[in-house]
């Protein structure tokens, strides 16, 4: 995300220091040597196969929350720097992330295969903002991210010119565009692509308007030299000046500003692959190792980061059946960059050798929260993910819990693998959305509230997770993996087209999908 906020000195200090008031878990910090003995095998176990209700059995929610404490305090390192905890790529907390998993694993001896995978990612930060169309500062005018600045960090001042078509092809700029700025509709290809083109049209600045009644507030995906300071503004407040331009007139002066930087850095994956069960059949499962810059991300997604660390953990009393691959990645909330480069960079045979991909971003429920599960159907994504659906239905009903669907639209790490074949799913808590009275009814909490308030905010702290909520998901994560790693029966075999649908077949140069991680991209 880009916009950097910052708190006082004073305001961040209350903030960690309720942390540690938490009566959660005994006073001490994480103490790395596990209370009760773990049998720590080095791929050749003491004989116990791998079966779900052991693993589900072994989930202690104090183990968990002495992590989340762990993590709370690794998102202070980045106090001096931001102000406030984060654990966003590039920052001392997401670092200090990266090194509390690489370490936790190192202590499981030779049970996994530990790996780096490090990349460039793009890391933008907007400082400051302003639009200005004839008299009006439009309110629902908002950058997107990873928008560049404007020329020299200062305002430019343009008439607007209306883009005809949507400014998805050079043929809509045949005007030359220079000294002005463009206001393109949003729509057919990406907010980047729009930007783009009209900054090879010569335009100082575009504001994308929305199509729909929703605020637009979206990222213009990888940088590009072309790219110029983009805003997006509603429907709305757009429609009297689409009607003045459209009715020739030509006064409609602007003003446009945005300060702000976009750098590429880079970031690491940590990979874990048991040494142990059949290399060519893996069940994988990740999480994001990274928050947003705006808090701690504890939740989100902390919480999946350390539901994986420690389902890892208890994995290595038995003996799997099947490989079982974990990975937590960098980047997620700057556009699933670290997910999408370890699925972009497998080999045709590596590929084949994922049975399937889980994705466990955030997932306890938020204390407003809801049990979601991806709508993951076989027509329209790889065979296998309809299945993995099914294994969490029934994980539900079996513990006499509700759930609901949610659509499967590009918000996290499964996009990679889905467009490289590999059958994907995963759970959910829902985010920023808003609760519905039906679901209010079945999950209780309160209709017509967010979710999760403190998604992607200061307070998505350890206070913002719903402990019985997150024991009862890490539990249904455990069994996803325990399911997998025991026998991949009557789950459907991969097919060899994925060199079809990754090389050529799926590369459309429309995207698949609206979302690409938290922010629209088109
Ligand atoms: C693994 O552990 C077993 C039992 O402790 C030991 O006999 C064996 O040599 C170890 N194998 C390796 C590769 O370290
Ligand atoms: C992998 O990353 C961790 C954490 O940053 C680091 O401690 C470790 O040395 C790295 N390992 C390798 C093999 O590069
Ligand atoms: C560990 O995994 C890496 C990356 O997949 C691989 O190159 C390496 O050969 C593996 N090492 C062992 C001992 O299996
Ligand atoms: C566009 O207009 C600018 C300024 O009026 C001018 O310098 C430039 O040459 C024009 N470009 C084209 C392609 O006509
Ligand atoms: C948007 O809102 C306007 C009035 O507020 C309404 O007339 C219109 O139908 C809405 N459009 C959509 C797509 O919801
Ligand atoms: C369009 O132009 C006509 C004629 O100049 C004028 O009467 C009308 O008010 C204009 N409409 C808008 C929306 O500007
Ligand atoms: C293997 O480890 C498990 C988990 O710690 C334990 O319950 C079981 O008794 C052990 N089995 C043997 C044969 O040592
Ligand atoms: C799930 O997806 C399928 C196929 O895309 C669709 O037909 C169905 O209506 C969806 N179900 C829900 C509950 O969203
Ligand atoms: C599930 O929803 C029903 C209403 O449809 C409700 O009566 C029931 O208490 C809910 N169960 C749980 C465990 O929340
Ligand atoms: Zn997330």
């Amino acid at each position: 995300m880009a916009i950097l906020r910052t708190c006082t000195a004073l305001a961040c200090v209350a903030v960690a220091a309720s942390a540690r008031q938490l009566p959660l878990v005994a006073d001490d910090s994480y103490n790395p040597a596990p209370s009760s003995p773990i049998v720590v095998s080095n791929g050749t176990s003491n004989g116990t196969v791998i079966d779900t209700k052991k693993l589900q059995a072994d989930i202690d929610i104090n183990k968990l929350v002495a992590r989340a404490e762990a993590l709370s305090k690794i998102a202070d390192l980045s106090l001096s720097e931001y102000n406030h905890p984060t654990r966003v790529i590039g920052s001392q907390g997401h670092l200090g992330t990266v090194d509390y998993i690489y370490s936790e694993l190192s202590k499981l001896g030779d049970y996994y295969n530990v790996t780096n995978q490090t990349f460039p990612a793009v890391s933008g930060n907007v400082f400051e903002s302003r639009l200005v169309v004839g008299y009006e500062v439009p309110k629902s005018a908002s950058p997107m991210s990873l928008t560049p600045p404007t020329k020299q960090h200062e305002p430019v001042y343009g008439k607007l010119l209306l883009v005809p078509n949507g400014g998805c092809s050079a043929s809509d700029f045949s005007r030359n565009m220079t000294g002005h700025i463009a206001l393109i509709k949003r729509g057919t290809c990406s907010f980047g692509d729009k930007s783009a083109n009209a900054g090879k049209a010569g335009a100082d600045a575009a504001i994308i308007y929305n199509n729909d009644n929703s605020t637009l507030s979206g990222t213009l995906g990888s940088p590009s030299p072309y790219h110029i300071a983009t805003f997006g503004v509603s429907a709305a407040e757009a429609a009297p000046w689409v009607a003045a331009l459209q009715n020739g007139t030509t006064g409609l002066d602007a003003i446009a500003y945005i300060d702000s930087t976009v750098d590429e850095i880079m970031t690491t994956n940590v990979i874990a692959q048991t040494t142990a069960g059949d290399p060519e059949n893996c069940v994988m499962l990740g999480g994001h190792s990274d928050s947003v810059a705006a808090g701690p991300g504890i939740n989100d997604d902390g919480s999946g980061t350390i539901s994986l660390l420690e389902i890892a953990t208890q994995l290595t009393k038995y003996e799997v059946n099947n490989c079982v691959r974990f990975g937590w990645w960098a980047g997620e909330e700057e556009g699933l960059l670290g997910s999408t480069y370890y699925a972009e960079q497998l080999s045709a045979a590596e590929n084949q050798k994922i049975r399937l991909f889980m994705d466990y971003d955030a997932s306890p429920l938020i204390p407003n929260g809801v049990f979601q599960i991806y709508n993951s159907t076989n027509g329209q994504n790889p065979a296998g993910s309809g299945e993995l659906r099914v294994l969490y239905e029934d994980w539900y009903k079996e513990q006499g819990l509700n759930y609901t669907y949610i659509v499967f639209d590009g918000r996290s790490d499964y996009v990679g693998f889905l467009d490289a074949g590999i059958p994907s799913g995963g759970i959910a808590t829902g985010a920023e959305g808003i609760k519905t009275k039906e679901e209010a009814s079945i999950f209780g909490g309160e209709a017509g509230s967010q979710y999760d308030p403190c998604y992607h905010e200061l307070c998505d702290d350890i206070h913002n997770l719903d402990l019985t909520e997150w024991e009862a998901n890490t539990k249904l994560i455990a069994h996803s993996v325990a399911t997998y790693a025991k026998s991949f029966d009557g789950f459907p075999k991969r097919v060899a087209a994925v060199e079809e649908r990754s090389l050529s077949g799926s590369k459309k140069s429309t995207p698949q999908f609206k979302y690409r991680g938290n922010e629209l991209i088109m």
